[in-house]
Order: structure tokens, then sequence, then C-alpha cells
């Protein structure tokens, strides 16, 4: 007996190791594969989040529509939609199948070109704010005529337009036709309906003969000097085929990353800013016959479009975005766009000598400042180890790296097409602590990786 249980007992523990050890082996052998699904599993959760802010929007969205919706039916019993716009049509000053009336490109009694101000509506009210801000900075009405495009046909916003009478142009997109997408970008029709009344607006407007034209959101409100600052800056983008642009945006402008004392400094800037910006009518001839069906401004990033060319922007924003609901905005208006400074100064643009701003003068002096400030690293600097006032420069050598310091600083950590947020030459400008810092790659870069995204 004693002798079996003695076998019996080794042949236990004999079992037991050998289990243990197959059981320490595959997990040895499993923990790539295992180190993988993790990292896969991430990948899958932040997919997840990003799809929840898309979806945000549009729930947001809706809303908005089913209110306005709501609103309508509750006015008056009308006829159908088709009808409806046939009705329409005798009260309204513009034909809907005419060309519209815009008024005349011609200078008269004022330096400079005609610039309409081409502001797009659809279906908020708010445009209000937008407009009452154009009007009031707005240095003389024959030389910067608004013209606002409205898109959706929704009556409330159309009366809001119309009570400005004269003051402003009121436009409409005719064609309020379902857009047929893909069955996969259903939830982006918003951005396919904002595509196609950009195109029909810029054709519209730049038909009329203008040569440079602003656009204009109906979310943004402007800076005392939004008119002067595009002034100033026309004859730049006219005599400098390397600009293709001029925004009145900064993506990194909230209050603690700008130079508060210098809101005359301007940049040149690889990334499309938008949000307020003037463009030539050469620039819409080579745009408007390939403009795509949706997502124009990633569009516009594209280096098939953009060859290499750039925008002016301000170190201060001359715009400030106060729409909480769009298409895409919720989110990132929370957490980031009301944070964006707009400039309260009057800067005399027309009055300075701005050609530091073209390109061989810039690339000289901007690019030879940045590259002999001395390096600091991140920590330096927010340990207030630094011991110059003057600018210093942070070095990034990778996507992710430029990220992570990009999130601890609080300045814009996305690529578009491979460019940061107001890049030059992978350059970013931005002030911390009363210092000028400049994030840059290494003196010897090479170009945009269209793999950072
Ligand atoms: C404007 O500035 C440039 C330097 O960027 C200088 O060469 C030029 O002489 C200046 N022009 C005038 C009219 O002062």
């Amino acid at each position: 007996m004693r002798s079996r249980n003695f076998f019996l007992t080794i042949g236990f523990v004999g079992l037991w190791t050998f289990v243990t050890v197959l059981l320490v082996v595959r997990h040895t052998a499993d923990f790539g594969k295992r180190k993988d699904f993790m990292m896969k599993l991430g990948s899958l959760e932040s997919g997840v989040k990003s799809e929840a802010k898309i979806q945000d929007g549009l729930i947001r969205e809706l809303v908005l529509i089913l209110k306005s919706k709501a609103a309508k039916q509750a006015s008056t019993e009308k006829p159908p939609v088709g009808e409806e716009l046939v009705a329409e049509r005798g009260v309204q000053e513009i034909p809907l199948d005419a060309a519209p009336k815009l008024p005349s490109n011609q200078a008269k009694g004022f330096d400079g070109p005609v610039i309409p101000v081409v502001v797009f509506a659809c279906n908020r009210v708010s445009v209000k704010k937008c407009l009452d801000n154009l009007i009031e900075y707005r240095p003389n009405a024959d030389q910067f005529p608004i013209i606002v495009s409205q898109d959706c046909g929704d009556e409330p916003t159309r009366n809001v337009i119309l009570s400005y009478k004269e003051q402003v142009t009121l436009i409409t997109q005719p064609d309020l036709s379902d857009i047929e997408v893909p069955p996969k970008e259903k939830k982006f029709k918003g951005y396919y309906k904002i595509a196609r009344h950009y195109g029909w607006a810029l054709n519209t407007v730049f038909a009329q003969g203008y040569d440079y034209v602003i656009i204009v959101e109906d979310d943004l409100n402007v800076a005392p000097d939004f008119y002067e600052y595009f002034l100033g800056t026309q004859p730049l983008l006219e005599k400098d085929p390397s600009l293709w642009c001029v925004s009145a945006w900064n993506d990194n402008g909230k209050g603690g990353l700008v130079d508060v004392q210098r809101p005359e400094l301007l940049y040149r800037t690889d990334f499309f800013p938008g949000l307020g910006w003037m463009l030539s009518k050469e620039l819409w001839a080579e745009l408007s016959p390939k403009w795509p069906k949706s997502f124009w401004d990633d569009w516009i990033r594209q280096p098939q479009q953009r060859k290499d060319r750039v925008c002016i922007r301000p170190e201060i924003s001359r715009t400030r975005t106060f729409g909480k609901v769009g298409v895409s905005n919720g989110l990132f208006y929370d957490k980031y766009l009301q944070y964006i400074k707009l400039s309260e100064d009057y800067v005399h643009f027309t009055k300075m000598n701005l050609t530091y701003l073209l390109k061989d003068n810039y690339d000289k002096t901007f690019l030879n400042h940045v590259y002999q400030c001395p390096i600091v690293t991140f920590e330096e600097l927010r340990k207030g180890m630094v011991k110059t006032k003057e600018a210093v420069r942070i070095q990034y050598n990778s996507r992710d790296q430029y990220k992570r310091i990009a999130k601890m600083l609080g300045l814009m950590d996305d690529f578009k097409s491979g460019v940061p947020r107001t890049g030059y030459h992978g350059i970013v400008s931005f002030f911390y602590k009363d210092q000028r810092v400049y994030l840059a790659p290494s003196a010897n870069w090479k170009g945009y990786n269209l793999a950072w995204s």
C-alpha cells in the first residue's frame, strides 16, 4: 500500500510539473501575440471613440433639423416642398432660375479691389451674430459687399437675412434635392451638402468678375481689423505665386499660446486654415472643375491641390467661431475652438511693409531665425530651467514625439496630409509663458510625410 501511494504521489507531482512547464512555455510564446492583441484592442477602442464623436455631432445636427422642421410645420400648413418653392418665387427678389443680381465689381472711390464677403448660411438664425459683426466693422459697403449664400431653404433663417435689406445680398442655392451618397457615407451627408453649396456659390459669385472673394461661415465673429487685414495682405496674394490663400485663423490661437503684444505679426503656413479666408479667381478657376463632392477642406489640403502653396495666417485670430451646433464641431468646440482668442486691436495692415512675408524674404529670415535659436527640451521649458527670454526651439524627430509634445503644450496635435496645424516647413510657432517657442524638425528636414496623420 505504502509503495503504491508513493508511486501515485510521484506520478501526480510529475504530471503537475509537466503541466506547469507547459503553461509557462505557452505563456511566453503567446506574449508577442498578446501584445499585438492589446494594441489592436487599443486601436479598436480609439476607433469606437472617434465614431462616437461623429455620432454625437450627427445627433446634434439631427435635433436641429427636427426642431426646425417642427417649427415650420407649426407655423402654417404648407404645400409640398416643390410647390412651396414655386410659390415662394413670386415674392423673392432673386429668382431661383436666373443668375442672381450681384453688387458691382468695379472699384470706385477707394484703393484696392472690390472684395465681396461670401457668408455661407443654412438653417441657423444665429447668422445674425455673424452679419451684425461684419456690418459693424465694414469700412466701405461698395468695396466689401456682403453676399449671403443660403442653402437648406430654411424660412426663419432666410427672413433674418432679408431683414438686413440692402446691407447684404441674398443668393439662394437652388438645388435642394437629396444627394445620393454611398451607404457607408450616409452619416456624412452634411459634408456633401456643404461641398455642393460651396461649389455653387463660388461659381456664382466669381462669375460676376470679382478678382478676390473672402469666405466666411455663419458661425463666425470677426475682429475690428478683419477687412484691413485682408486689404493689407491682398497685394501679397497677387504678387507671390507660392501663396494661395490668406486666412484670418490661427489654429493654435488659444489665449495662452499667442503673444498678445504682437497683433501685427503674420506668418506663412503650409496648413490650410480656412475659417475666414480669401482666395483669387485664378485659384477658383483651377479648383472648380475638380471640386469634390464632400470633405472639401481635407481635399484642398492634399498635395495634388496644394502643390506646395501656402497661406498667410495671423498670430492672433481675426475670426472666432461661436457655433456649437454644426456638422462636425460639437465636441471640438467644447474642447478647443471656444478658447481661440479673437484679436481686439486695430492694426493698420495697409500701411505696413508686409514684404517680409514674400517667399524669398521669409525663407531667408524666418528659417534662419528658427534654426539659430537654442534647442531646449519641453521639460526644461516647463520647469523654468531655460535662462534666456529670447526665442527657443524644441526639436521633434517623429510623429509620435510631435504629438506627445504638442499635447503637453496644449497645441493641436493632428496632421492633415502630413502637415501639422499652422506648420511651415514643419515648424510650429507659439508662445509659452511669455516666450517664443518653435516646435521644429531637424534642420535637414526633407518634406512632409503623408503617412503622418
Ligand atoms: C520693406 O521691407 C523689406 C524687408 O522685408 C525691405 O527690403 C524694403 O526696403 C522695405 N520697403 C519699404 C518701402 O520700406
